[in-house]
């Protein structure tokens, strides 16, 4: 039995409070569907900047009304400090995913970026450590590798960073550590690298590789692959990440806190190899991709060409054992992407001044490669 599934068990037992940031989006909604289901307390909070109701809808769906009845929303945002005041009382457990993600966005609108990923992660650092919760996991990047050329990318080798965005994650990472030290709170940073799977955003300039193409193919839309398709990424299903958030709040090994980890699979998957794996999932129940190809334009400035995680900390510290690989990952995800695409309504412009596409975003592009 992996430590994995011991947690899942011990975890109805003893319910705890988690405080989810970021609980509209991607990530925390899948987080939260996972919490719920375990009989734990949730309180989530969002400023639906990117994130959406309708995630939460399905979580609702998903769950029963009892498990329902433990998840509390706050509409706010991590930017003002009263609101992660609020979020925090009683919390056992952050998760903090409230973030701008996504490099091109960052490149277009820093200043936003900033304001979301450095001052909203302070404020609730400082809320986190004042409410006296136990432990503050959070969303960290493999952005952080910057230009290293290293692979497989372990912790400890990092490079400058090539983005605002990525500026923003090293810097979560500094001030996690100084908290550590300067008031002995106990934070972990989880280096996600390109994470994937159901309720993935597939709307908007800055979506995601797998959610865009996967639409595009299913609308029998042109896919642009920027380069030559042979740039790699370490791809990792959300189920792996959603693990990792778990084991990372209740580890205790007695080296695991105040420390940064690696969350993927370990296995490297070039561009030309997902857009086929994605066709070929797709095709039994589309035939207009019997035949279809992508088109290929520039690559975009600022893209490191391969990433690979070692991910052999996250094993030791944590107990981390990936569930999915990419094509086990790439099936669950088309289920859910087949029976919902149609269903999703477009995104909003972003509010921000980050609706205007640059000429590298007017077609193919992706927010996070
Ligand atoms: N998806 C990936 O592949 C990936 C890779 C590396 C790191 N990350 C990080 O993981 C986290 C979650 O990413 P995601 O893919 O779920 O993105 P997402 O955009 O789907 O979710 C982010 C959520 O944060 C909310 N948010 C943004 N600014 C906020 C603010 N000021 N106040 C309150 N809420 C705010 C958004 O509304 C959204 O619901 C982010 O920190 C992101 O940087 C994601």
């Amino acid at each position: 039995m992996t430590t994995y599934d011991q947690l899942r068990i011990q975890l109805p037992t003893a319910p705890r409070t988690w405080l989810i940031t970021g609980v509209a989006g991607f990530i925390g909604c899948n987080l939260l569907e996972t919490l719920l289901k375990l009989d734990q307390h949730v309180i989530g909070l969002d400023n639906f900047a990117t994130g959406h109701r309708h995630n939460l809808d399905q979580i609702q769906q998903a769950v029963t009304p009892a498990q329902w009845a433990h998840f509390r929303m706050i509409v706010g945002d991590i930017c003002h400090l009263d609101d992660c005041r609020a979020a925090c009382v009683g919390v056992d457990y952050v998760l903090h995913q409230a973030a701008l993600g996504s490099v091109p966005r960052s490149l277009e609108d820093p200043i936003a970026t900033n304001a979301a990923n450095i001052t909203g992660f302070l404020n609730m650092l400082v809320a986190a450590r004042d409410a006296r919760v136990k432990r503050f996991v959070y969303a960290a990047s493999s952005s952080t590798y910057g230009d290293h050329p290293g692979l497989p990318k372990v912790e400890d080798a990092i490079g400058k960073p090539l983005s605002p965005y990525a500026v923003t994650k090293l810097v979560n990472e500094q001030y996690a550590d100084v908290f550590a030290r300067a008031y002995g709170f106990k934070t972990i940073g989880l280096r996600y690298f390109n994470i994937f799977g159901a309720r993935q955003d597939p709307n908007g300039a800055y979506a995601a590789v797998v959610p865009k193409w996967t639409a595009e193919m299913i609308f029998n839309q042109a896919l642009w692959i920027n380069g030559d398709g042979e740039t790699s990424r370490d791809f990792c299903y959300i189920a792996n990440t959603v693990q990792a958030n778990l084991l990372a709040a209740t580890a205790t090994h007695p080296d695991a806190t105040n420390q940064v980890y690696n969350v993927a699979v370990g296995e490297r998957t070039t561009l030309n190899e997902l857009c086929e794996a994605i066709r070929s999932a797709l095709a039994p129940r589309f035939p207009h991709l019997a035949d279809f190809k992508p088109n290929y334009q520039d690559f975009r400035a600022g893209d490191v060409r391969h990433s690979l995680a070692d991910i052999s900390k996250a094993k030791t510290l944590l107990g981390y054992e990936p569930t999915h690989r990419i094509g086990e990952g790439l099936i669950e995800a088309m289920d859910w992407y087949v029976a919902n695409l149609g269903k999703i309504p477009p995104s909003p412009p972003f509010s921000k001044g980050g609706d205007e596409e640059s000429p590298s975003l007017k077609k193919g592009g992706w927010g996070d490669l």
